[in-house]
């Protein structure tokens, strides 16, 4: 193709010329002018969801800024490479500000993203029956936990046990009756086993402060130095804590899941981006067996068990430094395998486990016609 070797050709002699100490704007002003690199079509692209998890301007010089509109105030722009082969972007924090910037990107004309893998990498809560602090969890599930009815669980009734139970249902532990779509979405687990190889022998990184939490706990993993595991991320915009909220969530994410789903992870954005990525998927924008789900555990969802009143938040956990630095860590990697392994591995996709399409979320957008819609029963 023609076109598209002209265009390599023109890139790569930006990048050389420019060389790391792009000036960025005018650059970019020009590159908008030569119509041949736009629309930009990115191997991979990278969400970050606040500052301090954008851990890869510099490693991958993203200095090819982007403005497209849409995005959130505080993070206005796509960050690129020279070769448009690697972008960025920070959504904001929680489920709102996730769904809207990932809907500006994907719906964006001047990004080609139908063969694009995308990297959702961001700290996370850990439940300390599934990882620790710094640990890296890659999912299959993603479920938002709070989308419920909640009352103070205070007020419960003397036989429940917690105050959170499903839109539809009349108690805790009643099986999902209404359905509003973004409950629950499946990622590719072929994909999560094609990239594990590029982890092998990763040295995560670790701190003494984290070392010295860690060993309230008398159990593993929690006791136990950080390690790549498969989990499962919930979502919730409440950011919450200690042992009766974190089985709540877990007996819901198994709910959800036909118990097929741990709840390992928790964060407050992954639902989000996923329902504006099979919205785009349904319109032919992207590809969501093409999405791989990263949360690095930066605190505990709960205290050890002898200190269950005191349960003390994240920031004297020591789990913060290690969980961003193991974004990297764990990150690179898979960036750079899957781009140098393109052409006969990642570039036609990889084929997907048996029956996930129909899963990939609740609604199974992606394999009916006409959207089903479960009213249940509405307790009013
Ligand atoms: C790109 O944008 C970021 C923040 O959005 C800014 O810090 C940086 O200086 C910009 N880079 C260039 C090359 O304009
Ligand atoms: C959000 O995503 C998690 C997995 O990351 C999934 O378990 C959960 O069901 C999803 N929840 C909603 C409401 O989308
Ligand atoms: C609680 O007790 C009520 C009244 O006996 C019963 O209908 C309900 O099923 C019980 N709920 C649970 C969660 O045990
Ligand atoms: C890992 O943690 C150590 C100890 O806190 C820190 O000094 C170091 O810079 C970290 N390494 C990386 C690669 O982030
Ligand atoms: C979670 O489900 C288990 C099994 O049904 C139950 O024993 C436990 O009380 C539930 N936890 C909460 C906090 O509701
Ligand atoms: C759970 O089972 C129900 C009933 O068989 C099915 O409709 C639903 O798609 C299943 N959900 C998942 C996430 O597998």
């Amino acid at each position: 193709m023609w076109k598209k070797s002209s265009l390599l050709l023109l890139i790569s002699l930006f990048g050389t010329c420019l060389g790391r100490s792009v000036k960025g704007t005018n650059d970019v002003k020009r590159l908008r002018q030569d119509k041949r690199w736009f629309p930009i079509s990115p191997k991979v692209v990278i969400f970050s969801m606040y500052a301090d998890e954008n851990v890869w301007v510099e490693p991958f010089e993203l200095y090819a800024n982007i403005t497209i509109p849409g995005l959130s105030p505080l993070f206005p722009q796509v960050q690129c490479d020279w070769k448009g082969e690697i972008c960025h972007i920070t959504t904001g924090e929680a489920e709102i500000n996730a769904a809207c910037s990932v809907s500006a990107l994907l719906l964006s004309p001047d990004f080609d993203l139908t063969s694009t893998y995308f990297l959702i990498a961001g700290i996370a809560g850990v439940n300390p029956f599934t990882g620790t602090l710094g640990s890296v969890g890659l999912a299959r599930w993603a479920v938002q936990v709070a989308l419920a009815y909640e009352v103070d669980s205070r007020q419960i009734p003397s036989n429940w046990t917690t105050g959170y139970w499903l839109e539809g249902t009349e108690e805790p532990g009643q099986a999902p009756a209404e359905i509003y779509g973004s409950e629950v979405f499946e990622l590719n687990t072929n994909l999560r086993d094609a990239i594990m190889p590029y982890l092998d022998g990763v040295k995560l990184n670790d701190t003494e402060a984290a070392m010295t939490y860690r060993a309230n706990y008398d159990y593993a993993p929690a006791n136990q130095p950080p390690q790549v595991f498969f989990g499962d991320v919930a979502t919730s915009d409440v950011y919450f804590a200690g042992s009766l909220l974190g089985e709540t969530f877990g007996n819901i994410t198994k709910l959800w899941t036909n118990d097929t789903g741990v709840y390992a992870l928790t964060a407050q954005e992954d639902n989000a981006s996923l329902e504006a990525m099979v919205r785009a998927s349904k319109a032919g924008l992207m590809d969501i067996s093409r999405v791989i789900l990263m949360r690095t555990a930066s605190d505990f969802d709960r205290a050890p068990h002898n200190q269950e009143t005191v349960y003390s938040f994240e920031y004297n956990q020591g789990g913060y430094e290690p969980a961003l630095a193991n974004i990297l860590i764990a990150g690179q990697p898979i960036v750079e395998g899957i781009i140098e392994h393109w052409e006969h591995k990642f570039k036609k996709g990889v084929k997907p486990q048996d029956g996930w399409l129909y899963n990939s979320d609740v609604l199974h957008t992606l394999t009916t016609r006409k959207r089903k819609r479960n009213f249940g029963r509405f307790r009013g």
